[in-house]
């Protein structure tokens, strides 16, 4: 159940257990679609003593009271308003000001009280307003206008639906005028039929509107009646395929609405009408001129962009965690063999991206990691005015601004679930002569963000963590205001972190001087190596990096190479399991990245390297690794920071291990995608592991055992038995976590479930094909929440 589906229903059992109603009487004037499924709502959930409606269509009112939906019900409105303490106004924007002139009159002869809560349903608000004005001459302390954006396919009192608003927006105009009494019910009303509830000043909500629902519907009609009024009409309509039919279906409403609509909300219309002309006036002449940069920089954007729209609304990451509807069950299997090609590695794919676009000329990418995290970054960059094409097959063609060319982005960026997107982009951002706003999803919207926004400030950026205690929102103010550029700086970091320092050499690439960040321990180098690759020159002397600001950067070619982050649950899949053999290809070996090989060496995993070359800038190899008996030992902390994504599937190397393994220093697994020490010690305690959880690292008490380690007469190493029972576990919406457990099934003794495995696609997506495909049995459930 959604978190709004659960406030629904509390606020029902609040109101039924107090056994008192919202409302003494509400009376709904109209019973079309709309107001006939706010009366069954309200009547459904006990919000009104009584319910009365007002209709013209006497069939309607007679149909509704022998349904008991209505106490009573009249064509007239004096016939039965009289005691009402809600009107719910559900007429055609046009008829509005002639009820205001009825509920007048009502209250004039003392049938209603003068505070009586008025409201509406219609789509234009500030006509409403003006009409309420017209008729009582002043607002009226209950007046509140609101707008459901909700609808369906039929109208009229039979199509009605009690769940029409179920976490559907409703928007309410707060007027200055209103009682707060009059607000804090109508809230309380929508909240308890399911509906969101927002405000909106009534000028604001229609000039919206004009743009998302209005202009849109007078498009539709437009486009069906340039295609009836051609010659040819007959084979215009009779080839018109899903493009016309989908474009059109809105066409199908009721004509006279929209005839009132287009006229309540004039202006807004027009305005918006005009605006769509220049577009497409700009289309047209792209279209004369063969602009193909420029046209599939407008194509590219939109398509991107009506993807991302919906995510940024509902505030989740591409694929949607808050419903958390995805699960694997998992088979135990024994033994993983082949050889596969790994996804490309993510943090490399986000730079490739923010260089490409910064750089001179034109980036071409191949292996880019088309997961939800890169592609948040894509999307920002195509959101400032950046044209990238693809991706396709991990193929883009990015058509690089310089570093002057970024333009401001008409909406927040939404980085969905990616710190690396959130914290490297404020760097980048704080340098920009523009505004901008980044947000994230609600994971990411808890990381801390003061880890980069303090350093910045102290380069003279001003940018607000807006969030509850130092999280995103980001609001970051653009250089022109501030009149002068940063300032170039020397910084030393707190946490060994990447992403920090990565953030601050980006910002220094705009800064006045030269910005040094010396990190207490190495951590992953790929924005040095791509800078440098970029032709930026970056200093490294020891622990401390430099770079001078002013500098350019020119496009070229980037390979991306397989994510060691990725291949890792691979190889511990392959190193915990009886008689298994994996080679995984062309995977990054880039010294500040092969923490995982070290400790599972030092484990005593044999895993060898072959094929070693150079992509890009950074060395590749062919990774094999095949099974062992591994040992516990104590993780070297400098270690740390060089394997920091890969301790969730340590841990599950570390179960299968004899003796016991400690992890220290590693307080900053604590502020990834989730607790990754805390989440991981659940897991692996339903599954009967014996753990301890310490500040900053994890205590394991392995389960593999001596006499198991011999090899047999086939030479196998003869690792088979379980060491996990069976069990369920949550993600805790994060990829890595989900990841971990389902290679932990390789040595359960049944059947493993994980729950909420969409985030995978953050960082993997296909890992649960490509795990079968080397003999695991992993089912994906997407069905059962
Ligand atoms: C990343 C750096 C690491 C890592 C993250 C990616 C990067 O974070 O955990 O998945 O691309 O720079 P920290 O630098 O904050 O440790």
């Amino acid at each position: 159940m959604s978190n709004q589906q659960k406030h629904h229903q509390n606020n029902k059992k609040t109101l039924l257990n107090n056994q008192l109603s919202l409302f003494r009487q509400v009376c709904v004037i109209g019973l079309g679609l709309i107001g006939a499924s706010l009366a069954q709502a309200i009547k459904d959930n006990g919000l009104s003593a009584r319910l009365v409606a007002v209709d013209r269509h006497a069939p309607s009112i007679a149909e509704a009271i022998q349904q008991q939906l209505l106490d009573t019900g009249s064509a007239r409105l004096s016939d039965v308003v009289g005691g009402s303490d809600l009107i719910i106004i559900a007429v055609p924007v046009q008829a509005v000001q002639a009820v205001f002139a009825d509920i007048k009159q009502a209250m004039d002869d003392g049938q209603l009280a003068t505070d009586c809560i008025i409201t509406d349903v219609c789509s234009t608000k500030v006509n409403i307003i003006d009409a309420a004005n017209a008729v009582f001459g002043s607002l009226p302390v209950g007046l509140v206008p609101a707008h459901p954006i909700a609808g369906a396919e039929n109208s009229g009192y039979h199509a009605r639906r009690a769940n029409l608003f179920v976490n559907h927006s409703v928007i309410i105009c707060e007027l200055p005028t209103t009682s707060d009494v009059a607000i804090a019910k109508q809230r309380l009303l929508w909240e308890a039929v399911g509906a969101t509830v927002m405000t909106m000043a009534a000028d604001h909500h229609d000039a919206i509107l004009a743009h998302t629902s209005h202009l849109p519907h007078l498009l539709a009609f437009n486009l069906v009646e340039q295609l009836a009024s051609h010659d040819d009409n007959l084979d215009m309509f009779r080839y018109a395929a899903g493009g016309f039919r989908d474009f059109t279906r809105i066409a199908a409403s009721d004509p006279k609405m929209w005839h009132d609509i287009f006229f309540a909300n004039q202006s807004a219309i027009v305005s918006a009408l005009d605006e769509y002309g220049v577009y497409l006036q700009t289309m047209r002449q792209l279209i004369i001129d063969k602009d193909s940069t420029a046209l599939m920089g407008i194509l590219g954007r939109a398509q991107a962009a009506r993807r991302h729209f919906g995510h940024m609304l509902a505030s989740t990451p591409y694929t949607d965690t808050s419903t958390m509807s995805a699960s694997y069950i998992i088979t135990p299997s024994n033994t993983v063999y082949g050889t596969i090609a790994i996804p490309g590695d993510k943090s490399i794919s986000h730079r490739s991206i923010m260089l490409g676009s910064l750089a001179t000329g034109i980036t071409h990418v191949t292996g880019f990691l088309e997961g939800e995290d890169a592609l948040a970054t894509l999307q920002a960059f195509r959101d400032m005015g950046v044209t990238i094409e693809g991706p396709d097959n991990g193929k883009l063609t990015i058509h690089g601004v310089g570093m002057n060319g970024l333009k401001p982005s008409k909406t927040p960026l939404y980085m969905g679930n990616s710190g690396t997107s959130m914290r490297l982009l404020s760097g980048i951002l704080a340098a920009q002569p523009f505004d901008s706003v980044l947000t994230g999803d609600t994971s990411l919207s808890k990381r801390p963000m003061e880890r980069v926004a303090a350093p910045l400030r102290a380069m003279g950026a001003v940018i607000q963590s807006t969030g509850h205690s130092g999280t995103a929102p980001l609001s970051i103010t653009g250089r022109d205001k501030i009149g002068k550029p940063l300032q170039g700086i020397d910084y030393e970091l707190p946490v060994a972190s990447a992403q920090i320092k990565s953030c601050l050499l980006l910002a220094g690439l705009w800064s006045e001087g030269t910005t040094t960040i010396a990190q207490p321990e190495v951590s992953r180098d790929h924005t040095e190596r791509m800078l440098s690759a970029f032709g930026y020159p970056v200093t490294v002397d020891g622990n401390r990096i430099s770079v001078t600001g002013g500098g350019t950067l020119t496009g070229g070619d980037i390979a991306v190479p397989a994510d060691i982050s990725s291949a890792a649950f691979f190889m511990v899949a392959a190193a915990i399991s009886q008689g298994s053999e994996l080679t995984l290809t062309q995977v990054g070996i880039n010294p500040t990245r092969t923490g995982v090989i070290d400790i599972l060496r030092l484990m005593q995993a044999d895993i060898t390297l072959s094929n070693e070359t150079h992509v890009g800038g950074e060395p590749v190899a062919d990774i094999m690794i095949r099974s062992s008996n591994l040992v516990g030992i104590e993780i070297p902390e400098h270690l740390v920071p060089l394997a920091i994504d890969e301790f969730p599937v340590l841990f599950i190397a570390a179960s299968c291990a004899q003796g016991r393994t400690v992890l220290t220093g590693a307080k900053e697994l604590r502020v990834k995608e989730s607790d990754r020490i805390a989440v991981m010690a659940e897991g692996l305690q339903t599954l009967g592991i014996d753990c301890t959880v310490t500040d900053d690292g994890l205590i394991i008490e392995g389960k593999g055992s001596e006499d198991k380690g011999v090899a047999s007469e086939s030479g196998d190493i003869n690792n088979s038995h379980p060491v996990f029972g069976g069990g369920q576990i949550t993600s805790h919406h994060d990829h890595r976590i989900a990841m971990s457990f389902a290679v932990a099934s390789l040595r359960a003794s049944t059947q493993i479930t994980i729950e909420g495995v969409e985030t995978v696609n953050t960082s993997f997506p296909g890992f649960a094909e490509l795990a079968n495909q080397i003999g695991m049995s992993i089912q994906v459930d997407s069905a059962s929440a």
